[in-house]
Formats: C-alpha cells, sequence, structure tokens
C-alpha cells in the first residue's frame, strides 16, 4: 500500500513539473491540425492529378520534385506552422524524420501490425512546441512511383528517380503500407 501512495505521489510530482496539454487544447490542436492535413493534401493530390492529366507521370514526378515543399512551406506560412511529411523511408533527404518523429512513425508501424486503426496524435515536444501527427497511407495511386520497379513504377519514372534521388528509398509499398506521416509544429505555448 505504502508503494502505491509513493508512486501516486510520483505520478503527481512529474505531472504538476511537465508542462501538459489540456484535453480542450489537445482537441484544438487536434482539429486545427486535421484542417491542415486535408488542405494540404487535396493541394497536392489535386495539383499532382492536373499533372498527370496535362503530361502524364513525366510531368508529375518533375511537379513532386519541384513543388511539393514549396507547397508545404508557402502553407505553414499562411497557418503560422511547420509542416512537414516524412517517412521511415525517405525520397526526399530534405524530409528526413527527427527524434520525435522517428517514435511516432514506429509507433503508426506497430499499430498497423496488430490491426489497428491509425488516429492522428497531438504531444508536447521537449520544446513545449505542441506537434501534430497523422498517417498517409499508400493508395493504388501511389504505386506507379512508390510500387516495385520495373513492375509498377515503369522504367522511364524509374530511371528519372534514380537521377533525381539517387538515395531513394521510397519505392516497394503495397497498398495500405504506412508511407509516412504529417507532421505540424505549432508555436509555442506561452503559460
Ligand atoms: C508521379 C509520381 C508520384 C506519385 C503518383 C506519388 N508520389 Fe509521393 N513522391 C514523389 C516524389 C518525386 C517525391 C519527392 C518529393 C520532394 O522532392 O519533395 C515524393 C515524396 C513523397 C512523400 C514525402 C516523403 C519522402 O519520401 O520524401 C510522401 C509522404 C509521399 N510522397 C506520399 C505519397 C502518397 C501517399 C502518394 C499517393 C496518394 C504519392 N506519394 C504519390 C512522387 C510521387
Amino acid at each position: 500500500m505504502k508503494v502505491a501512495y509513493h508512486f501516486i505521489f510520483l505520478i503527481l510530482l512529474f505531472s504538476s513539473c511537465e508542462p501538459s496539454l489540456s484535453e480542450k487544447e489537445i482537441r484544438q490542436y487536434k482539429e486545427q491540425g486535421d484542417q491542415i492535413v486535408k488542405s494540404a493534401s487535396e493541394k497536392l493530390s489535386g495539383t499532382l492529378m492536373s499533372k498527370m492529366k496535362e503530361g502524364g507521370p513525366l510531368e508529375a514526378i518533375g511537379f513532386c520534385n519541384q513543388s511539393a515543399l514549396p507547397i508545404t512551406k508557402k502553407m505553414a506560412a499562411y497557418h503560422d506552422v511547420e509542416i512537414k511529411r516524412t517517412s521511415l523511408k525517405i525520397r526526399n533527404p530534405e524530409n528526413l524524420p527527427n527524434e520525435e518523429e522517428l517514435k511516432v512513425l514506429h509507433y503508426y508501424e506497430d499499430k498497423l501490425s496488430e490491426g489497428k486503426t491509425l488516429n492522428p496524435l497531438v504531444s508536447l515536444d521537449p520544446y513545449g512546441k505542441p506537434n501534430y501527427y497523422a498517417p498517409i497511407r499508400v493508395e493504388q495511386k501511389c504505386l506507379m512511383c512508390h510500387g516495385t520497379p520495373k513492375q509498377q513504377i515503369s522504367s522511364p519514372i524509374d530511371s528519372i528517380l534514380k537521377v533525381k534521388y539517387p538515395e531513394d528509398l521510397a519505392v516497394g509499398y503495397r497498398e495500405g503500407d504506412l508511407r509516412g506521416i504529417w507532421s505540424i509544429s505549432f508555436p509555442k505555448l506561452e503559460k
């Protein structure tokens, strides 16, 4: 019994010094994160699809290569947040995951292998910034650029990817796999 009291005391001690988010704040960040991700993915996938119609997959790769990061950066500035897409197997080295993102990526991989649903997460990082994370799953339409080379990825696309991304790890995916995460970092909470 005494041990249990000590344990409760420790929990109270830690929870009082560690900054934390109230349930209301978590809900608000989750809603904002959901909205930002929704509009960012619509913007990325809408432009990708129109480029595909205009000039096929080669044109679309040029778009991803030149415009994916500028689009997310522009949206980030508009919302006063940082927006990133990252993965355990990245294509663009600029999208390398940080330590927190790595933990989240492994967490989602574990959930997926247990057959659980993957929901967005909100947490405070060690610098006191609220972070929002959401899973990115592989869909059929992603496979022509993230599937198996020479099978789903045609030879011309494969060659371009190899030239633009010599260290590309983002291939060999199957529909339903975890492609990566959206990671949104909000301004530091002043408490
Ligand atoms: C026309 C080819 C193409 C298609 C289709 C495509 N991607 Fe990509 N993807 C790319 C390229 C090229 C990059 C690198 C972008 C950059 O340089 O920022 C990329 C990067 C990414 C990244 C950022 C992390 C990284 O690996 O650098 C994610 C996440 C991603 N794609 C997910 C998807 C998903 C999910 C789909 C389907 C809904 C998809 N992609 C469809 C070509 C494509």
